[in-house]
């Protein structure tokens, strides 16, 4: 008869099963197995140093939720680490010995078993209505049961534990991954940088020549206009990535977001017109300086108006707001381009990612790290089948009042 509960019993805490169903079905089998009427487990917090009713089995009547270490039966049992045990003819009221427990009153055979080994992991508190007498051999196979129990516990938290550092531990491997890529990605950029660097100066300086000798001839001067503000924009990009790549080669100064914001909004004015996009700037004067170094950031702001740009293709709204935050400066910048796939969302900061036919997937690498290497923090708030509003939070200066290390 033992030997069936107990083989039945370690079935059911060993089972695959969340812990609160094996909890829901070990309590449902004390009931049948003792003819008690009610059967509630409690599992112990141990930060809180409370008992919580973890599940429950029997007659409707409800026990009581909370316990702490030093209330009730279950207090006792608990601090003397023995279990109570008590049966009377007449029904038990609200305070027994002293102890006052309203789960008990009514009852006239109560359990509260605890649930330990060298650390404490629960209680068990069984009711019945009827006087019953429980031999010396049903309490060792209670404490049999007890103890099984604990194990099961135990083990269920250890997994829980093990899941957690697991999970950790990959995306710890992952951001290590991560910064791998750009270091890669970095020294291979400031070798193409330097390559490209030459002969496109030489494409600028000779197109300058073509420029003068065409003179207003107003059938060409348009496209090598367009060539030359091209060639001059490559040279910035080209120099961006070189300062990006050398990280001892930050030049900081104490800079106005508002300044840098508002330099690369005018480097892009004529795709913002040719695209129908509408410029909204909300953008709070006087604020605290910034420590930044100004090309890279004016990179991080051209890599974000480019993306809303080609997000906006068929026109929409670019709303720049900055504002003074505690010790940060935020720019929040937003478009009206339709968002990102949910799908992609964990990829676009990922070097070479892209979706785009003719995109490199470096945009977002690179804002990330320039805003990482200024203390900063980029975060996206993507609103789906709307769009996208990325934000920048950079410490304010240490000699403008920031405390940041
Ligand atoms: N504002 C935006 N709206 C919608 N999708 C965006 C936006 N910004 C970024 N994305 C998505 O994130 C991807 C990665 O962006 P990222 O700037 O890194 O590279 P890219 O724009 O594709 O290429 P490149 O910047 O080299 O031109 C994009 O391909 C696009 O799918
Ligand atoms: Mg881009």
């Amino acid at each position: 008869m033992g030997y069936d509960i107990l083989s039945k019993i370690i079935e059911f805490t060993d089972s695959e099963e969340a812990l609160e169903k094996r909890l829901e079905d070990v309590a449902a089998l004390l009931i049948s197995f003792f003819a008690f009427d009610q059967c509630a487990i409690y599992l112990f917090d141990q930060e809180k140093k409370i008992l919580i009713l973890a599940v429950e089995a029997g007659s409707k009547q409800e026990g009581q939720r909370v316990y702490r270490e030093d209330e009730g039966l279950p207090g006792l049992a608990i601090k003397t680490g023995k279990p109570v045990f008590i049966t009377q003819f007449g029904r038990i009221k609200d305070v027994w010995q002293g102890i006052a427990d309203k789960s008990a009153s009514g009852f006239k055979t109560v359990i509260c078993h605890p649930v330990k080994d060298d650390i404490l992991y629960g209680a068990l508190y069984m009711r019945s209505m009827d006087k019953k007498i429980i031999s010396p051999k049903k309490k060792k196979l209670l404490a049999v049961i007890a103890l099984q129990l604990a194990t099961a516990i135990k083990n269920y938290e250890c997994i829980v534990h093990l899941t957690d550092a697991n999970k950790k531990m990959q995306d710890m491997q992952a951001r290590l991954v991560h910064a791998e890529k750009l270091l890669a990605l970095g020294e291979m950029a400031a070798t193409l940088a330097h390559e490209i660097r030459n002969p496109l100066m030489s494409i600028g300086g000779f197109t300058k020549r073509l420029q003068q000798q065409l003179g207003a001839d107003p059938s060409h001067s348009a496209y090598v206009e367009r060539i030359v503000k091209e060639v001059e924009r490559l040279e910035k990009l080209m120099d961006g990535i070189v300062r990006f790549s050398d990280k001892s080669g930050y030049e900081l100064s104490l800079e106005d977001i508002n300044n840098i914001i508002e330099e690369a909004a005018q480097f892009f004015e004529d795709e913002f017109k040719g695209s129908g996009i509408a410029v909204v700037r909300d953008m709070t004067p006087d604020m605290p300086r910034i420590e930044a170094d100004r090309q890279q950031l004016k990179l991080v702001f051209n890599n974000l108006m480019a993306n809303a740009i080609q997000a906006m293709a068929k026109g929409g709204t670019l709303t720049i707001q900055t504002r003074h935050e505690d010790n940060w400066i935020v720019t929040e910048m937003s478009d009206t381009g339709g968002g990102i796939d949910i799908k992609i969302m964990s990829n676009i900061f990922n070097p070479f990612y892209t979706t785009k036919e003719t995109g490199t997937g470096l945009g977002l690498a690179i804002t990330h790290t320039i805003v990482t290497n200024h203390k900063g923090i980029i975060e996206v708030n993507n609103n789906m089948g709307v769009g996208v509003t990325f934000v920048i939070k950079l410490p304010v200066a240490r000699e403008q009042g920031g405390n940041y290390e």
